[in-house]
């Protein structure tokens, strides 16, 4: 599966899941996951992110591991959460855009 990582939080620019052919994008208040069981690996939401946040599992940068285990856990906790269309990025997106470590910035 592809995977949602760190540079989308407080960014959430949204890009990505409009090209989804099944629509596995789901929605947190500041971060957005792929939920690992419906995707089926087309990468094509990989060059559509603007913060470069989505990696195919096998190249998920090193240190953000977590990321894969979070993408299936919320995209259960989030699944009433799905999104389909592009929506305004947050407001404060480009300012934490290539922010490091942002974490302890997720919002549940
Ligand atoms: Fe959707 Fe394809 Fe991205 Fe998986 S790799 S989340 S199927 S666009
Ligand atoms: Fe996040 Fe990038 Fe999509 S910032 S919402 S993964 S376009």
């Amino acid at each position: 599966a592809f995977i949602v990582t760190d540079n989308c939080v407080k960014c959430k620019y949204t890009d990505c899941v409009e090209v989804c052919p099944v629509d596995c994008f789901y929605e947190g208040p500041n971060f957005l996951v792929i939920n690992p069981d419906e995707c089926i690996d087309c990468a094509l939401c990989e060059p559509e992110c603007p913060a470069q946040a989505i990696y195919s599992e096998d190249e998920v940068p090193a240190g953000q591991e977590q990321y894969i285990e979070l993408n299936a856990e919320l995209s259960e906790e989030w699944a009433a959460n799905n999104i389909t269309e592009k929506k305004d990025a947050l407001p404060d997106a480009e300012e934490w855009d290539g922010v490091a470590d942002k974490l302890q910035y997720l919002e549940r």
